[in-house]
């Protein structure tokens, strides 16, 4: 019975130590939409973007869908909104998101070609 009680408890240990090692996640890790959301919102992203809809600029989901199967495209993308750019879905650039992190960037982007219609 002793033996369980102790067995029980290394169990336990254990387990808090893989929560502990999920929860510190890389820097670069893939959002999930709650958190993407966040971020779109506090790199004013959303002001011209939204997941499904096109607002300004193109729904993420339609640019998930456009480089689907791109192994070049996240870095390809970071630099545009980095650097900002028209002309590939229409007339109106988009500006540079100089005031993001390049962290951000990349989260941004890696979660957008994740997205799915
Ligand atoms: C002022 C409006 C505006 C803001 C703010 C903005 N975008 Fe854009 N975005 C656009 C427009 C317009 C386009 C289409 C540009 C084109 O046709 O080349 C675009 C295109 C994109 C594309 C596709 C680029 C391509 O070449 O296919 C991505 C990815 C993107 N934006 C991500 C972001 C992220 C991430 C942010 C926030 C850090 C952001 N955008 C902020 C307007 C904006």
């Amino acid at each position: 019975m002793g033996n369980t009680a102790v067995s029980m408890t290394r169990n336990f240990a254990s387990l808090a130590a893989v929560a502990a090692a999920l929860v510190a996640t890389p820097a670069f890790a893939v959002l999930d939409n709650a958190a993407a959301e966040a971020l779109m919102k506090k790199d004013n992203c959303a002001a011209c973007h939204s997941i499904d809809k096109k607002v300004i600029g193109p729904a993420y989901v339609d640019v998930a869908a456009k480089y689907k199967g791109d192994k070049g495209a996240a870095a390809k993308l970071e630099k545009k909104v980095k650097e900002g750019g028209s002309g590939v879905w229409g007339p109106i650039p988009m500006p540079p998101n100089s005031n993001v992190s390049d962290a951000d960037i990349k989260s941004l982007v890696e979660w957008i070609l994740t997205l799915k219609k």
